[in-house]
């Protein structure tokens, strides 16, 4: 289901090298399952697929079925990890083209986002196309007081569903928050709209398998199940006991680790499946956020193979070696294409005739590994056998977990982001808040 294939990395990195991170990977599997490591109080993710209420998964997936009969559209307004992980399974089990097949060939309604940015073009391009349509709204956001959702909520709310009222705006806002703080728990509660809560022990960026991505998810008509049953898979491999052989999961979190340590500064996720976009979005996300404090961090990069080949191809075969490359595939495609014969042309295909579009793909894969390696550029590989929510589920679990590890060995805590407050205070300040007066003056002098 997920097969993880260090071998090209032999020229980089010694066993030994990784038998001398043993110590370390204990100490860091110990705080993290023994919740004694810093940020321990948001390690409720890591049960979580194991102990996740039925009940609550019967709620969510009776909602989402509701806003499909109801709606035509929803929209999911949040930011960070309060939208990447549901867009990053949507589109990475969607129908490339779904907004142009008939509604009634989609699996499920077309999830559309907002307020994670603060375009004016934006928000008013989505008033226009949404403008005669049946339109259900989730507001997710964890501390209900971030701006760029609350902003877009506020517009939206006003623009799209300004001519309801209080009873028809109950049927179609869905808020997901904290159970008890943030002021969009107090517009939950004021106007009596659906709620779902976010844990208070699980941070934004570990969010995606609670109700913050299973709503979302489940309206795009997809299978949460199959996604829960996915990390349960991969939980239970994780915790195996490293005496049995490293976890994929903790060996390539030692990898990283290792080749940070020998001097590469970046890591570079780079997908051959362009459904996979938003999920490099939310990894990048992951890593970054966790592991980018105290001066230290691998630098998260996001490519798209092959496409990236023609345009970052050159840098990478031969610019400073200062990145490893980790490849995510999958086995096989959903649905696959033979080349056909055609003599006649003079594109020299013709020894191709016959051959998969999706064996072309494997074969750029396998060649591009090999060249970069030979190039000096550390190269592994995740292969996830099909393109279904069950292997998502298995890669998010997997992602999740070696972050966590990778973040505890270099030392500093992965679920926290005290960095991302500094943009913050400024904008405030900038735009006259109450209470950022001299920040203010400051500023500008
Ligand atoms: O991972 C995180 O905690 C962040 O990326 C948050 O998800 C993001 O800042 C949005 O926060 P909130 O859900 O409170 O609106």
């Amino acid at each position: 289901m997920l097969i993880y294939d260090d071998k090209l990395t032999a020229p980089f990195i010694a066993a030994h090298e990784r038998d001398q991170m043993e110590a370390q990977l204990r100490v860091a599997r110990d705080m993290l399952d023994q919740r004694t490591g810093p940020g321990s109080d948001y390690t409720g993710w890591i049960d979580l697929p194991e102990t996740m209420d039925p009940e609550q998964i019967r709620v969510i997936q009776a909602s989402a079925d509701r806003i499909r009969r109801d709606f035509d559209l929803l929209i999911v307004i949040g930011i960070g990890g309060s939208y990447l992980g549901a867009r990053a399974v949507i589109e990475a089990l969607s129908h490339h083209f779904s907004a142009f097949l008939p509604a009634d060939q989609r699996p499920g309604l077309p999830v559309l986002f907002a307020g994670h940015q603060l375009s004016a073009d934006y928000l008013r391009d989505l008033i226009e196309v949404t403008r005669d349509k049946r339109v259900a709204i989730n507001v997710i956001s964890k501390s209900g007081r971030t701006t760029e959702p609350a902003i877009a909520f506020r517009v939206l709310r006003q623009q799209i569903l300004g001519h309801l009222g209080d009873d028809q705006l109950a049927d179609r806002i869905f808020i997901t928050t904290d159970r008890e703080q943030g002021a969009l728990r107090q517009v939950a509660d004021d106007l009596g709209l659906t709620s779902f809560e976010i844990a208070d022990d699980i941070g934004g960026r570990y969010s995606v398998l609670t109700p913050v991505g299973l709503l979302p998810i489940a309206v795009a008509g997809l299978d949460i199940q199959s996604l829960l049953e996915g990390a349960r898979e991969e939980r239970a491999r994780c915790l195996t006991s490293p005496a049995e052989g490293l976890p994929p999961c903790d060996r390539y979190a030692v990898n990283r680790i290792l080749l940070n340590r020998k001097g590469y500064l970046a890591e570079m996720l780079a997908a051959y499946e362009p459904s996979m976009r938003y999920m490099t979005e939310w990894w990048k996300q992951l890593f970054g956020e966790s592991e980018g404090k105290d001066g230290r961090g691998l630098i998260p990069l996001g490519l798209d193979y092959t496409t990236d080949l023609h345009s970052m191809g050159q840098l990478i075969q031969e610019g400073p070696r200062l990145f490893f490359e980790t490849v995510v595939r999958f086995d096989k495609p959903n649905r696959d294409l033979i080349l056909p014969s055609d003599p006649d042309q003079a594109d020299e295909l013709e020894y191709l005739a016959g051959t998969s579009v999706s064996l072309v793909n494997s074969r750029a894969a396998e060649a591009t590994a090999l060249a970069h390696t030979e190039g000096g550029v550390p190269n592994m590989e995740i292969l996830l056998t099909e393109r279904s929510a069950r292997c998502l589920g298995r890669l998010i679990y997997f992602f999740e977990r070696a972050c966590a590890l990778s973040a505890l060995m270099n030392g500093v805590n992965p679920f926290d982001q005290p960095g991302v407050e500094a943009y913050k205070r400024n904008m405030f300040a900038l735009l006259g808040k109450p209470g950022y007066e001299a920040l203010r003056q400051q500023l500008e002098s």
